[in-house]
């Protein structure tokens, strides 16, 4: 591990220069993504005509509150600690609206109002967090045991659960380890476990959608959702699962979470190519050739804390895959520049979109917390 630490002080170095005048340009802000001059948007800029599923609600308005707590952890400056504060604030507000609110809770508080309280012990963060926390569990259909994702679109999307759901798990341990109230732990293991049958396949690659029936519970089809196709392998997919298995195991010890880590762990290290740059699914065709720096962010960051749960001999093969795509992130694709605000560029949000190689606030995050994680510097989120 010292020679990856070694390898990431640079880039860590490059990092804190950046974010320095990158937070205090957008300090107001809650971005999402670069406009073509580079600068960051803003969720919470309520003069513009955002719906009620992107303006204050979007899922990853948590992000820029997380990214605020890593530097605050590393540097102790005060004012990263004040825009995550800032942030945290205006996200409450999205309680009172509610319809906006769904299964990404877990993305928008655990960044925010559960490290919050882990750092400073601020109430009024944990009460915030159990609040979301107790929106995500009532969001569970027993029948089907899952967690339902999204809300009403024009698709019926009532039996709907997704891959990305995993993560937003943490809420739930979280909330049990709190509270020492096992329901919370109780529906994320039970969600946890019906991904594992219905999600993961015979070679450990993984699909986003399953829809269930609602009212008997029983599976009804899978669907491509942000990958190529029905049967494809959406690549940030494939770094929620690890993750999200790696975390269920984390709080429960439960030992076939980490099994079937490992087992899309290895489907991916055996998809990886020789570039370490990642497509958005490792079954798209050859052309065009879309990127997603993201979905490489993600699975670099899930593979780093896979393979701190093995022993020694184990890690090797997952820390280095880890790296590889961190130094073709950090080689290639990142911007250290003041041209624009964003680091990760050639972010995809899904296959078929008509925009790809933008960039993404989350991506900047899990590329933040990787290099963080080979630093050795700040609390595990998740
Ligand atoms: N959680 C949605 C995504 O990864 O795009």
């Amino acid at each position: 591990m010292e020679q990856y630490r070694e390898w990431a002080e640079p880039v860590m170095e490059k990092i804190r220069e950046k974010m320095e005048w990158v937070s205090k340009k957008n300090q107001d802000k809650i971005p999402y993504r670069t406009d073509e001059n580079g600068d960051y948007d803003d969720r919470s800029d309520l003069s513009r005509e955002w719906n009620t599923d992107d303006g204050l609600n979007w899922w990853t308005n948590g992000f820029w509150g997380g990214i605020m707590w890593l530097l605050y952890q590393d540097t102790k400056k005060e004012h990263y600690a004040q825009i995550a504060r800032n942030l945290e604030e205006k996200l409450t507000r999205c309680f009172e609206d509610f319809y906006g609110l769904h299964h990404d809770v877990g993305f928008m508080f655990q960044p925010t109002a559960v490290m919050n309280w882990r750092l400073t012990k601020n109430k009024n963060s944990r009460k915030t967090a159990l609040h979301a926390a107790n929106l995500l569990a009532g969001r569970f259909n027993p029948s089907g045991r899952f967690i339902r994702a999204w809300n009403d679109t024009s698709d019926n999307t009532k039996g709907w659960a997704i891959i990305d759901c995993l993560m937003n798990l943490s809420l739930l341990y979280w909330a049990s380890e709190e509270t020492k109230d096992p329901r919370f732990r109780q529906i994320a293991m039970l969600h946890a476990d019906t991904v594992q049958k219905n999600f993961v396949r015979p070679d450990g690659s993984v699909c986003h959608i399953v829809e269930f029936d609602p009212e008997s519970g029983a599976m009804v089809r899978s669907l491509g959702g942000q990958g190529y196709g029905e049967g494809s392998s959406w690549t940030r997919g494939q770094g929620w699962a690890i993750y999200g298995f790696t975390v269920s195991y984390l709080h429960t010890q439960k030992k076939e979470y980490l099994t079937t880590a490992k087992k899309v762990a290895d489907y991916c290290l055996s998809q990886i190519p020789e570039s370490g740059i990642i497509p958005v699914d490792f079954r798209q065709p050859k052309e065009p050739a879309w990127e997603d720096c993201c979905g490489a962010c993600v699975i670099a960051s899930g593979l780093l804390t896979f393979a701190e749960c093995l022993t020694e001999n184990e890690r090797e093969d997952y820390q280095a895959a880890a790296v590889k795509i961190l130094s073709a992130i950090a080689e290639k694709r990142a911007d250290f520049s003041t041209d624009c605000d964003a680091i990760v560029q050639n972010c995809s949000s899904a296959y078929h979109v008509p925009e790809h190689h933008i960039t993404m606030s989350y991506a900047d995050y899990y590329f933040m917390e990787a290099i963080y994680k080979l630093q050795g510097i700040g609390k595990f989120v998740w």
